[in-house]
């Protein structure tokens, strides 16, 4: 989603402020642009291509200097297109040419109260040129600058409703940068004063998320909700409103505050595409790799897997509750049949996006599991948040970025080692994820006296060996290529599951609609005939993961049913099921069943029909339309 880099150097900043773009590039946007402050003026390129567009205008247009600031947009407010995208100038009210600017803003988050800021700046005479709603925030700032920066944002901020992350500079001063976060990730990266390695003096930076620097700095500032960052040559002062103390004309009293200087080795998130087409095919053959990576370590099970004082938490706690969005929280969705029959704990799952907003009913006894491949999903983090102001304190995340604002905010972690994720769909996360919350079940049976010596042994057995079940499972990719073509022809899908492989379905159902742009809908097997049964002719192919468990002679009953109606089955079947390929009965066998951790070999074959079926409709399977990596936004 929306990325931001800013810098104040000696040195010409725009190869990093491009650079920069560019790591941030994987998580999704329409366009792009950059603003430098260039021999007095204010200079801009901005660009609905790729950021590799955007570098070339900046050199033709000769675009050089050492204060500046970068964004990439994802559309919310104002569709994508070049007068949308980031930097806004703002000229002053009557100005007979806002692009020549005064002042420029880039800002990830939506201001929710933008058009009452905009009907009473218009009045004021500000000329609009976007619809966004950054383009009040320019033109807020600009109509309380007198002279100083810091002073314009600290007083423009209070009247600000939503989430903002914001860079400004101003044409007035400058070697200056002011930085402002609430709801929106925002870090400082102090400048690394290397002389002679062509690093320049007294710089720093601001960017949206440490992975924008890496290789500039490792010196990296988290701010905080609420704090401002006045960033100049050599030096840097972050302040924060105290309380409700006000200045005279109601702005918030700002005093210093320190946040610590962190060494944050941060990946540049260039992956190479090595052999592969694209990075979800990369991502989906990366899996026993990343299987392996997160289970390294792990040499038997304890709380302490999860952080200092794990054990006092899973003591203290007698209910899950599980937040999180998308492929996310289908892993936490399996994970709620485990914690219940394994470690009998009850167990809940909500979205994010609902929870923040539903009345419900606390219980401090609770321990808030957030599951997130990015640790910055905006409604996954306000619903940690809404349940912390709740009085459940027992927090723990299972996440995929051990620096970012989700591990941070949890009293616990557990961080999978996927390494990072460039495709928008999540294949390797959801695997990770799913290996973090086995762990987290059988410390909690541990804990709660529900996992034998004798089991634990065997648990470990079978997760050490899950690498090389993988391995097989992908071994399946020729058998799937073969079905996709069937698939691109389709306009509908239907996915089934039972009991701990209904989330697979969900999530083999998510997969195909966000990559391939064809409708799909997971259910229940048990469901259909409440239902979408009669949905099913000839023309629906129905996807059936079908494990060889205690379920399995419920579901083909099931799929009996579509196969009377006509409907033709696609069956990833485990041995012994006595599944057979007959007419409309296509089967693909799994290599073993693998009992309770079957959900993570059952959904690779899904992720893989998904990936070829998008291929075969020549879809923009990493940047699938309309989507982002990281939603950052509610
Ligand atoms: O970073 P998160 O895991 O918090 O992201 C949650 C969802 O946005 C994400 O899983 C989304 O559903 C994926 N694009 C699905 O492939």
């Amino acid at each position: 989603m929306c990325g931001i880099v800013g810098a104040v150097s000696t040195r010409n900043i725009v190869p990093i402020l491009i650079e920069g773009l560019k790591r941030l590039e994987y998580r999704g946007y329409d366009s792009c642009g950059v603003a430098v402050h260039q021999n007095g003026e204010l200079k801009r390129a901005r660009s609905t291509s790729r950021v590799a567009e955007l570098e070339t205008n900046a050199e033709t247009d000769h675009i050089v200097a050492g204060t500046g600031i970068a964004h990439t947009r994802w559309a919310t407010h104002g569709a994508p297109a070049v007068h949308n995208a980031h930097p806004h100038f703002s000229n002053g009210p009557n100005a007979a040419e806002a692009s020549m600017g005064k002042l420029a803003l880039v800002h990830n988050g939506i201001i929710e109260n933008h058009d009452e800021l905009r009907r009473e700046l218009q009045a004021k005479g500000y000329n609009f040129t976007s619809q966004t709603d950054t383009e009040v925030i320019a033109h807020l700032v600009h109509s309380h600058y007198n002279g100083d920066l810091l002073e314009a944002v600290q007083h423009a901020l209070p009247r600000l409703r939503g989430a903002y992350a914001i860079a400004v500079f101003c044409r007035d001063e400058p070697q200056r940068v002011v930085g402002a976060r609430q709801g929106s990730p925002l870090i400082l990266g102090v400048g690394e004063i290397t002389e002679g390695l062509g690093k320049g003096e007294g710089e720093h930076f601001l960017a949206s998320d440490a992975m924008a620097l890496a290789g500039v700095t490792s010196q990296i500032v988290y701010l905080e909700e609420g704090d401002v960052v006045d960033l100049q040559l050599g030096k840097y002062w972050i302040s924060s409103a105290q309380g409700s103390a006000t200045q005279p004309g109601g702005v918030p009293r700002y005093s210093s505050v320190d946040r610590p200087v962190r060494t944050v080795h941060a990946h540049s998130g260039a992956a190479e595409l090595g052999p592969y087409r694209h990075y979800m095919q990369k991502e989906i053959f990366e899996q026993p790799r990343a299987l392996a990576d997160t289970l390294q370590g792990v040499r038997g099970i304890t709380p302490e897997l999860f952080g200092d004082g794990a054990f006092s938490v899973f003591r203290q706690v007698d209910r899950v509750l599980i937040l999180a969005c998308g492929t996310s929280s289908y892993s936490g969705m399996t994970a709620k049949y485990w914690l219940e029959s394994i470690a009998g704990i009850p167990t809940s799952v909500e979205i994010a996006s609902e929870y923040r907003y539903r009345t419900s009913v606390p219980d401090p006894r609770t321990l808030v599991v957030t599951i997130s491949q990015s640790g910055e999903t905006a409604d996954t983090l306000a619903a940690l948040k809404h349940a912390r102001s709740m009085g459940m304190e027992q927090t723990l995340s299972i996440c995929n970025v051990a620096t970012s604002a989700m591990v941070r905010e949890c009293k616990l972690a557990y961080i999978t080692r996927a390494g990072v994720e460039i495709g928008v769909a999540s294949t390797k996360a959801f695997t990770t994820q799913l290996a973090g919350l086995y762990l987290l079940t059988l410390a909690l049976a541990q804990v709660r006296g529900k996992l034998s010596a004798e089991r634990e042994e065997k648990e470990m057995h079978a997760l050490r060996h899950l690498p090389l079940a993988l391995q097989a499972v992908l071994a399946l990719e020729p058998q799937v290529i073969a079905w996709a073509d069937d698939f691109a022809r389709m306009d509908n899908a239907l996915f089934l599951g039972r009991g701990l492989h209904y989330p697979i379905a969900l999530e083999g159902a998510l997969k195909l609609k966000e990559i391939s742009y064809i409708h799909a809908e997971a259910y229940p097997a048990g469901e259909l005939k409440h239902g979408p049964l009669a949905l099913v002719t000839d023309k629906m192919p129905v996807v059936t993961v079908a494990p060889n468990d205690e379920l399995l002679e419920k579901l083909k009953s099931n799929m009996q049913e579509v196969r009377a109606r006509g409907g033709q089955l696609y069956v990833f079947a485990d041995d012994n099921t006595h599944i057979e390929n007959e007419p409309g009965v296509h089967v693909i066998r799994m290599p073993e069943h693998y009992g309770t951790l079957s959900p993570i070999l059952h959904v690779v074959p899904l992720q893989l029909l998904a990936y070829h079926t998008a291929c075969a409709r020549g879809t923009d399977v990493d940047k699938p339309r309309n989507l982002a990596k990281s939603v950052t936004v509610e």
